[in-house]
């Protein structure tokens, strides 16, 4: 029975998402229903990010912001999760004397009694890495809502320590989940209708890897295409050095792998991806697109791009450019760099003006805003396979993704829902395909 309600905002990556998800179940035990409200919740949690400085700042004033509601009288418990949480710990208690709970990014199995305590009035802080022999059984399964798509958790943490990178240190070392554990969790989704699953990790290429006895993430992928029910499968996200061969072959003959790729390829310069401790060239990269491309024609790729890394010279930022025109990416995400304390790159000299680097993400993304039109626009008269997964846009519509990950709106029944349909596309939008069922 639900007694009290819970108002969660989630910051940053999929992890965080997920994260939340099993937070939502958790909590559900205790008798919290999620709201979209702050202001008449029982209970207010921050998922927070910490991998650029900006998004940092954000959870610091939202947190300001939200306290409002507190101060009002209401007896609210204010909480702190995920990244941001785990690299402040007891100091956010400290700093902020409004706020209940600071759950870390290996503590959420603990979250029902924090809760509970703070329902007495209890403050507390947890943020203490658990050992990797001991995290096994902590990968809580999701529960809630049945959908037709889901992120499947296959591996946490990491182990590459990009030089300007905190995720190591705020999710800890990498571990790889047991794949008879994965493939239990998948069969019991597509027994409760779900059609899609997303295999998700900070670099799933690697999983397995430092395993004995487990699957490779190609055998993995194999393994989970085996599961009937489950036609489309996806995975997030990939390490370019470690994008094996064998992955690539999967490409070729698991049908159900869905045709997209995201590859952040973070620079085009063999000099910054040098300082940037990656381990991969701009050839090798390239190499890894290339055979990508031939063995599933048609492919599409995203990425992720730093601009302004410390040291980037105007031939680097060239080089990354033309990297894109080499690639042409879909849909790529660009960042400014953001120096993180305690990471490696934070103690190299950064003298590149502001103004620079933002002159620089300009020109990337309207050189990134032209290949998506050029790649979007030739579906048009083309027809798309869709995972119907609920409304549309405007009344009448019904929504999915298409096997390249686009959004496609178009006219249908919503009793579709749930099923893949083909859709002509009519029309391509910057972020998403207008279509009509064929
Ligand atoms: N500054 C800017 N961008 C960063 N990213 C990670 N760390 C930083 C940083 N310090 C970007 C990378 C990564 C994405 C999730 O965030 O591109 O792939
Ligand atoms: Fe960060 Fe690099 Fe690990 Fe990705 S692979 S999470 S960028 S350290």
């Amino acid at each position: 029975m639900f007694t009290k309600l819970l108002y969660i905002e989630t910051f940053g990556c999929q992890m965080n998402v997920n994260d939340s998800e099993r937070i939502v179940s958790m909590l559900a035990d205790l008798g919290y229903a999620p709201t979209n409200e702050a202001a008449v919740a029982d209970m207010i949690l921050l998922n927070t990010c910490s991998v650029r400085g900006g998004a940092e700042e954000k959870v610091y004033n939202r947190l300001a912001n939200l306290r409002i509601y507190k101060r009002d009288g209401k007896q609210q418990i204010i909480a702190v999760g995920g990244c941001v949480a785990q690299q402040e710990g007891e100091e956010l208690l400290r700093k902020l004397p409004y706020l209940d709970l600071v759950i870390g990014t290996h503590n959420l199995h603990l979250l029902p009694d924090m809760v509970r305590g703070a329902e007495r009035g209890e403050r507390r802080s947890e943020t203490s890495f658990i050992d990797n022999d001991q995290r096994l059984d902590l990968f809580p399964s999701i529960k809630g809502e049945s959908r037709l798509s889901r992120f499947v958790t296959v591996m946490q943490g990491c182990d590459n320590f990009c030089s300007y990178c905190i995720v190591p240190f705020v999710r800890g070392r990498e571990i790889s989940r047991r794949s008879a554990d994965i493939l239990t969790e998948v069969a019991q989704l597509a027994y409760e209708g779900v059609r899609e699953v997303i295999l998700l990790g900070q670099n799933v290429n690697s999983y397995g890897l430092k395993t004995v006895g487990e699957p490779t993430f190609p055998e993995l992928i194999r393994q989970v295409a085996e599961i009937s029910g489950i036609d489309r499968i996806r995975f997030t996200t990939s390490h370019p050095k470690d994008m094996s061969d064998e992955l690539i072959a999967c490409f070729g003959d698991v049908p159900k792998l869905a045709g997209q790729i995201h590859l952040p390829a973070q620079s085009g310069s063999d000099a910054v991806l040098k300082l940037m401790g990656r381990g991969y060239t701009r050839d090798s990269y390239l190499d890894k697109v290339a055979k990508l491309k031939s063995v599933r024609p048609g492919i599409v790729f995203t990425g992720d791009i730093i601009v302004g890394f410390p040291g980037e010279t105007d031939d680097d930022f060239e080089a990354t450019l033309s990297l894109m025109e080499e690639v042409r990416y879909i849909d790529l995400f660009s960042f400014v760099y953001s120096p993180r304390p305690g990471t490696k790159a934070a103690e190299l000299h950064d003298d590149l003006p502001k103004k620079v680097k933002m002159a620089r993400l300009d020109r990337l993304m309207e050189l990134q805003r032209r290949h998506t039109r050029d790649i979007c626009q030739p579906y048009i008269g083309s027809v798309v396979n869709v995972l119907v997964e609920g409304e549309g846009k405007l009344p009448g519509q019904i929504s999915g993704k298409a096997d390249i990950g686009r959004i496609v709106n178009f006219s249908g029944d919503s009793a579709l829902i749930g099923s893949f349909v083909d859709v002509r596309i009519t029309k391509a939008y910057p972020n998403s395909l207008l279509g009509e069922r064929v």
